[in-house]
């Protein structure tokens, strides 16, 4: 007998167990849309209504997409700030604001930005199978991503540039970045259990500059420049998913997918076959 039937015998004999075993979610988080230096403004800059454009144009089609690969999301969330002392900020909803008229699904827009809390109780109670799509105030998206990502497997911080060559962001930015997605592969045995994250990957969203633009990137079955790479946790995962994902990616492996380096202990980069689980 051959290896590569004694694979699928074995595949076939797992399968049940592995789909029994395991809850999925996924979770795009971004920053809200462009923004004027004079935070007085609480609304997007021009570059920002187009960028929100820019998603339900390319976030709202049924094709699967790297961001979306079960299709569109099924939850929208953007972060509110409305204080008493300091700055008010609509544009989190605005940037999400058309897709939800796209995908005639509700937008929650009802949790602080600072209420680390109830974002995290948010993630807690969404659904087996959930996408969910969030737009955040960007200083903040570390400390989110720390409460569903106890093992670091995210950056601490929001990037500063995001030296991307499609396009460069209007002076009145400064050239921040606009443009990353911070993905989230979320994880439990069961729903009683919490959520944990299982992969995390930094996609971009290929915006350049026009409501109409081509969907690419983040927004397209795949990347033209740059392969996402996962940064995965080996070690919070149970001997029986380890055998489940290894059956799904030694044939992925075989079928021309290549493994990418070692970094760091108990972490691995793999390639986008991570998404078949
Ligand atoms: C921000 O919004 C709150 C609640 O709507 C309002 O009371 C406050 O005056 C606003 N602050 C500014 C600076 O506009």
């Amino acid at each position: 007998m051959s290896l590569l039937p004694k694979w699928l015998v074995l595949c076939a004999a797992a399968a049940p167990l592995c789909v029994a075993a395991t809850e999925h979610a996924l979770l795009n988080l971004i920053r809200h849309g462009e923004r004027f230096a004079d935070k007085s403004i609480t609304h997007l800059a021009p570059a920002g209504y187009d960028r929100a454009q820019y998603i339900a144009h390319c976030v709202s089609p049924s094709a699967p997409t790297l961001a979306f690969p079960k299709g569109p999301p099924s939850h929208l969330l953007a972060a509110k700030r409305q204080t008493i002392h300091g700055h008010n900020s609509t544009r989190p909803k605005e940037t999400l604001e058309p897709l939800a008229k796209a995908l005639k699904i509700p937008l929650d827009n009802e949790i602080d930005f600072e209420d680390i809390d109830a974002f995290a109780r948010y993630v807690q109670a969404v659904p087996h199978g959930s996408s969910v799509f969030i737009a955040w105030e960007h200083k903040l998206i570390g400390r989110l991503a720390q409460i569903l990502d106890p093992t670091s497997l995210a950056p601490p911080h929001y990037p500063n540039e995001c030296r991307i060559p499609e396009w460069d962001e209007p002076d009145y930015t400064e050239g921040a970045c606009y443009d990353v997605i911070w993905q989230f592969l979320l994880r439990r045995s069961n729903a009683q259990e919490m959520w944990r994250t299982e992969g995390f990957v930094h996609l971009h969203m290929g915006f350049a500059g026009k409501a109409s633009g081509p969907c690419t990137e983040a927004f397209g079955p795949s990347s033209s420049f740059w392969t996402p790479s996962w940064t995965v946790d080996a070690d919070a995962r149970g001997f029986a998913l380890t055998f489940c994902l290894l059956l799904l990616l030694i044939p992925s492996w075989m079928l021309g997918y290549t493994w990418g380096a070692r970094r760091g202990k108990g972490r691995k980069q793999l390639s986008a076959p991570l998404m078949a689980v």
